[in-house]
C-alpha cells in the first residue's frame, strides 16, 4: 500500500491506487464487523440486525449496479471491432508533438470541472465499420469521427456510466457516400441514430432516465441537427423528436432563430486532416511569408445558378462574385477542384469563405490553419467556439448584399488595417482551436466541445444529485 501511495500519479495508477483503497477499506470494514458480531452481539443487537438487513438489500443493487454486467450486452456485440478500431485510430498521426501532449496528461483541467463522458459502444455498424472507407475519416464531416476517436483516450472518459456527466452517442452518418456524386446521402442518419437511441434505451437505464439530455450527438452535415442537406426539406422535417431533448455538437450555427439549431447545442469546425496542413505547411514556400495570390477562391461558381425549388445555391453570392471579379487580375478565382488547393491558400493574402448551401465552410477552418485572412460571406452566421476564438480580430465579415463591392473593401482594408489581422490570425491558439487531433491537447477543437460541456454541467444528474443536497 505504502508503495502505491507513492506511485507517480498517472491516470493508470491513480485508478489502480484507488481500487486498492477500495478493497483495503472494504477489507477492514469486514474485520470489524466479525469482531463486533463476537464481542458486542448482545449489546449491539439492534445495530448488527440493522446492518445485516442492509446489506441484505444492498449487494442486489450492488451487483445489478456494477458497470460491467450491466454493460455486457453491448460489449459482447463489439468487444473486438473497440479494439481494432482503437489501433486504427491510434496509428495515425497528428499534427501535434506527442511527448509534449503525455507530459500534460497528469494535469488535472480546472477548466473541464471534473467532467465525466461515457462512451457507449455500439456495435460496429453504427460506426467502426463505416471507417472501411479511409475517406469516412478525413472528409470534411469527419468530426463525428474524429471527436469519438480523442474522447476514447481522453482524461475526462469514464468507463463507469454511473460516474458520468454525460452520455457520448457515437453513430457516423455521413459516411455512406454517394457512388454518383461521392457527396454523403445522409437519407438514412435519422433511422440509424433512432435504431442506435433504442438500443441504448432499451439495453441500460440512463437514456430514459434523462430522456437523453444528458446525452451528446454529433450533426456535422450541412443542417446540423435536422440531418438533411437542403435548408428547405431540413426545416420541414425538424430535429427529430427523439435528439429534442439531447446534446447536439454541430458544424450549422446562425446567430438567429433556425429549426435546426433550437436544440441544445455547440458550434464545433469542420474537420481538416491535420496531416494534410503539415504536408502543405512543409512542402509550401509561403511559409516564408511570401503570398503572391491577393484574393483566392476555388469552389462551385455557377454563371446561371439554377432556381431549386425557389432558392439559389450560395443565394446567387458566387455567381456574383464570379461575374464581377473573375476577369481581375488580383482575384484568383477557380471553379474545378484541384487536390493541391492548400498549397494555393497558403500564398494567399485573403481567402473567400461565401456560403454554399448552408452558411458554415471548411474554408474558414483551412484558411485560419493557413494563415489567409478568411472573408466571410454568409449573413448571420455563427462561427464555431465564438466564446473563445476572438473572430473579429482575425478574420473579415462582408455583408452577402457587398459581395460585388468586394475589391475597395478589402482595398480599405490593407491600406487600415491587414497586418493587425495578419498578425492575429498566427496566435497558435486561434488555429489549435480549429483542428482535432487524435488525442485531445488543451486548446485543440475536441477540448474546446468538453469546455463548451463543462459549461452544461447543470444537466448532469451526478452534479445535480451532488450539489442538490
Ligand atoms: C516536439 O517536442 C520536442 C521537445 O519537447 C522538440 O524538440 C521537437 O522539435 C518537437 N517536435 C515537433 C514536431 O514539434
Ligand atoms: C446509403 O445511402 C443510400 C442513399 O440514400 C441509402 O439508400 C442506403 O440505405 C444508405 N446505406 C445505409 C447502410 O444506410
Ligand atoms: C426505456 O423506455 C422504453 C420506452 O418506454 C422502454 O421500452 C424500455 O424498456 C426502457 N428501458 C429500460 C432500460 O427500462
Ligand atoms: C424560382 O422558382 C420558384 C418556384 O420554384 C418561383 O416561384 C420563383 O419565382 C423563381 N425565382 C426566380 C427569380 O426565377
Ligand atoms: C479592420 O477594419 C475593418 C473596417 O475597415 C473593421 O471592420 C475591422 O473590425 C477591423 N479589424 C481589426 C482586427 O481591427
Amino acid at each position: 500500500m505504502a508503495e502505491l501511495k507513492r506511485a507517480p500519479p498517472t491516470s493508470k495508477s491513480r485508478g489502480f491506487y484507488v481500487r486498492m483503497r477500495l478493497l483495503h477499506g472494504y477489507g477492514k470494514h469486514h474485520q470489524r464487523l466479525a469482531q463486533d458480531k463476537k464481542s458486542f452481539f448482545h449489546r449491539y443487537y439492534k445495530w448488527v440486525l440493522w446492518l445485516s438487513l442492509s446489506f441484505y438489500f444492498f449487494c442486489p443493487y450492488l451487483l445489478s449496479h456494477s458497470p460491467k454486467q450491466r454493460l455486457n450486452p453491448l460489449h459482447t456485440g463489439s468487444a473486438g471491432s473497440t479494439h481494432s478500431s482503437r489501433a486504427l485510430f491510434e496509428s495515425s498521426l497528428s499534427l501535434s508533438n506527442s511527448s509534449s501532449t503525455r507530459s500534460q496528461e497528469p494535469e488535472i483541467d480546472q477548466e473541464l470541472r471534473g467532467l465525466k463522458i461515457y462512451v457507449y459502444d455500439l456495435p460496429p455498424k453504427y460506426n467502426s465499420e463505416w471507417l472501411s472507407n479511409e475517406r469516412c475519416r478525413t472528409h470534411l464531416f469527419a468530426s463525428e469521427v474524429a471527436i469519438h476517436r480523442a474522447l476514447l483516450t481522453s482524461d475526462v472518459r469514464t468507463l463507469d456510466p454511473h460516474e458520468a456527466d454525460f452520455f457520448f452517442v457515437p453513430v457516423y452518418v455521413s459516411c455512406n457516400f454517394s457512388t454518383t456524386n461521392g457527396f454523403p446521402a445522409i437519407g438514412h442518419a435519422r433511422s440509424l441514430l433512432l435504431s442506435a437511441v433504442q438500443l441504448i434505451s432499451s439495453e441500460q437505464p440512463f437514456w430514459n432516465r434523462s430522456s437523453g439530455s444528458d446525452h451528446v450527438f454529433v450533426a456535422s452535415h450541412d443542417y446540423g441537427a435536422c440531418f438533411h442537406a437542403m435548408e428547405d426539406r431540413a426545416v420541414a422535417d425538424g430535429v427529430p423528436e427523439f435528439l429534442k431533448k439531447s446534446i447536439i455538437l454541430q458544424t450549422f450555427g446562425v446567430n438567429y432563430d433556425h429549426p435546426c439549431q433550437d436544440v441544445e447545442h455547440v458550434v464545433i469546425p469542420p474537420y481538416i486532416p491535420p496531416e494534410s496542413l503539415r504536408r502543405t505547411l512543409e512542402s509550401s514556400p509561403a511559409n516564408s511569408g511570401r503570398r503572391d495570390i491577393w484574393v483566392f477562391f476555388r469552389g462551385k461558381m455557377e454563371v446561371h445558378p439554377k432556381n431549386i425549388s425557389g432558392r439559389f445555391y450560395s443565394k446567387a453570392v458566387r455567381s456574383v462574385i464570379w461575374h464581377k471579379y473573375s476577369g481581375d487580375p488580383r482575384f484568383y478565382l477557380r471553379r474545378h477542384r484541384f487536390a493541391g488547393y492548400q498549397s494555393e491558400i497558403a500564398r494567399s493574402v485573403f481567402c473567400l469563405c461565401p456560403l454554399g448551401w448552408a452558411p458554415w465552410s471548411p474554408r474558414l477552418a483551412e484558411s485560419v490553419a493557413l494563415g489567409c485572412v478568411p472573408v466571410v460571406i454568409a449573413d448571420g452566421i455563427r462561427l464555431p467556439f465564438q466564446e473563445a476564438v476572438p473572430w473579429p480580430e482575425i478574420s473579415l465579415a462582408v455583408a452577402e448584399r457587398d459581395a460585388a463591392r468586394l475589391g475597395p473593401i478589402l482595398d480599405r482594408v490593407a491600406a487600415t488595417n491587414l497586418s493587425d489581422i495578419q498578425r492575429n490570425l498566427l496566435r497558435p491558439e486561434v488555429r489549435r482551436a480549429l483542428l482535432y487531433h487524435d488525442r485531445v491537447e488543451r486548446g485543440d477543437a475536441t477540448w474546446h466541445v468538453l469546455r463548451a460541456l463543462a459549461g452544461k454541467l447543470d444537466r448532469s444528474r451526478r452534479r445535480s444529485r451532488v450539489y442538490g443536497q
